[in-house]
């Protein structure tokens, strides 16, 4: 799995601009502006509580943002109702999965498309899903309650494609999992996107995958954007190496490097 070459140049299909979101008197992110192009796969990293989830959740209509405005695909969406969102073709995959536990898996993925009349075009994308996904096939009829917490993502990102999204927000799919299944799941996301040309938006703390995966990158600290780069060359800063990335090296005089000082703010 590499970082796409040469930069995405699609059009941008989700605009944030200044976005400011809060939980009561709790705010969570502010000035908050990021693009998502067209075809581009792009993550927005950050440590716990940065706030990654928080714009995932303004975007596909959960929270309000205080200030600011949100475009998809030219349409201002900004603390539009979710299931218009959806309709708009934006799936949101939240933090911790929240499949249906008592439902099948196969009627999992039905809900996924309870807004769309085609029926062949239903058919179609569950086939799909199986074949990114052949554990789903095998439970189909299983409660999805039943599955590993490996396979409830796989079923997760699995219903969000069922509504045919344009633009899929998938908030950390590793959480909780282990790296093989974690490289499993991330190859997957990149297979989707290549494949199928779905966009996605993805958030991380495990930047080291995400950076391999995406095209494009946010790093949030403390509810704001500090820096954005081509996934490539985030990858080469310092910063991300030391903060992001865990890697070490000595300096020239072999200066502690835990006391440097990031220099992005
Ligand atoms: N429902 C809530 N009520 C109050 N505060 C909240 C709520 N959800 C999140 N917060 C706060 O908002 C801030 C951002 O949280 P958010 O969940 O967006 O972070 P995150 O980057 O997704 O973190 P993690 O990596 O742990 O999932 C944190 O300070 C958090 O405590
Ligand atoms: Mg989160």
């Amino acid at each position: 799995m590499t970082c796409a070459t040469p930069p995405v140049s699609g059009q941008p299909v989700l605009k944030l601009l200044n976005v400011e979101s809060s939980y009561g008197p709790i705010r969570a992110i502010r000035g908050v502006s990021l693009q998502v192009r067209s075809g581009e796969i792009a993550t927005v990293l950050g440590s716990n509580g940065a706030g990654k989830s928080t714009i995932l959740k303004t975007i596909s209509g959960i929270l309000d943002p205080r200030k600011g405005s949100i475009g998809f695909k030219g349409r201002d969406i900004t603390a539009r109702d979710p299931a218009y969102i959806v309709q708009q073709g934006l799936s949101h995959v939240p933090e911790g999965r929240e499949v249906f536990p008592l439902l099948s898996v196969r009627n999992n993925l039905l809900m996924g498309a309870y807004t769309r009349k085609d029926r062949d075009g239903v058919a179609r994308d569950m086939e799909g899903v199986y074949g990114y996904f052949p554990i789903l096939r095998e439970r189909a009829l299983q409660d999805a309650g039943l599955l590993s917490g490996g396979q409830q993502q796989m079923l997760a990102i699995s219903r969000a494609l069922m509504a045919s999204p344009d633009l899929i927000l998938l908030d950390e799919p590793s959480l909780g999992l282990s790296p093989k299944l974690t490289r499993e799941i991330f190859e997957i996301v990149v297979r989707i996107n290549r494949e199928r040309g779905t966009t996605i938006l993805l958030v991380e703390q495990n930047a080291n995958m995400a950076l391999n995966a995406s095209d494009y990158g946010y790093v949030l600290e403390n509810g704001r954007i500090v820096m954005e780069d081509t996934c490539a060359r985030l990858r080469e800063k310092d910063d991300i190496k030391e903060f992001y990335l865990g890697m070490k090296e000595t300096g020239v005089r072999g200066e502690r490097r835990w006391k440097k000082k990031k220099t992005w703010r």
